[in-house]
């Protein structure tokens, strides 16, 4: 059965004491969770192995990096390898997101490479989309999703598919208060779903876990969870405020 997932992307946020704090708030207060639903902390790497280990134990919790290299080691000053955060039992990777695009200059091609080296160390891949606002404007969003989602996941064998979930986020909606329409979430995760299903058939395309990011918070989650093809969300603001993150927690619960 497809699970249905909270992440929380912390982005470059946080210092060493607000982790903790921030951490046990919502450990204090969060539901156990069954099979099918989890919830997933995306601290910088700083913090990866601090967090893992405040959530031992619950096995409906996970820890996920922000990004990854696509080198298993070398001379890459800064960066980290999908060996490394293995080795350190971290259990899924971020890639794609939108400021990574942007700041980062990461490509279609790049993404594809770091995909491939983190499902070869068995790692979870949260693979990001989303259009810019003229891209929506334009009314072209669907290609233009559907494009990054078959540039960088499409050479994967099925097998390998089923190690993925995407997040769409659109960009006009990250961090800006302006978020996408129930409808407008649910119009374009049915659209991934297909997508996905044309190319890897309708079984594994229901068994994908499809996430909505963009200014989703307590206030709205209930209602875009509501869509068929949104199976939770990937969060940014609302998952630093534990009441804020519970709320959006307890929304998936609630949605069918
Ligand atoms: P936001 O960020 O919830 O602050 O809009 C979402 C994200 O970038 O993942």
């Amino acid at each position: 059965m497809r699970k249905k997932i909270i992440a929380g992307n912390w982005k470059m946020n946080l210092n060493a004491q607000d982790v903790k704090l921030l951490v046990e708030q919502i450990l204090s207060k969060m539901p156990v969770l069954d099979a099918q639903h989890q919830v997933i902390f995306a601290p910088s790497y700083l913090y990866l192995t601090e967090v893992a280990a405040l959530c031992q134990g619950k096995d409906f919790i996970h820890v996920a990096a922000q990004n990854c290299h696509h080198e298993n080691g070398g001379a890459y000053t800064g960066e980290v390898s999908p060996v490394m955060l293995k080795s350190a039992g971290i259990t899924h990777v971020i890639l794609g997101h939108s400021e990574r695009r942007a700041y980062n200059h990461e490509d279609a091609k790049l993404l594809s490479q770091k995909t491939n080296a983190a499902l070869a160390q068995g790692l979870q891949v949260i693979f990001c989309c989303g259009e810019p606002l003229e891209i929506r404007d334009a009314g072209t969003q669907n290609n233009y999703v559907g494009q990054q989602i078959m540039d960088s996941l499409f050479h994967l064998s099925e097998s390998e598919l089923q190690n993925i979930c995407i997040a769409y986020e659109p960009i006009w909606a990250i961090g800006t208060g302006r978020t996408a329409s129930a409808a407008q979430a649910q119009e374009m995760h049915a659209h991934i779903r297909q997508l996905i299903a044309g190319k890897y058939g309708a079984t594994i395309a229901d068994q994908m876990t499809l996430l909505y990011g963009g200014s989703c918070k307590g206030s709205n989650a209930a209602e875009l969870f509501e869509g068929a093809d949104v199976d939770g969300g990937l969060i940014g603001g609302a998952a630093l405020v534990a009441d804020d993150f519970l709320q959006i927690i307890a929304a998936m619960n609630a949605s069918k």
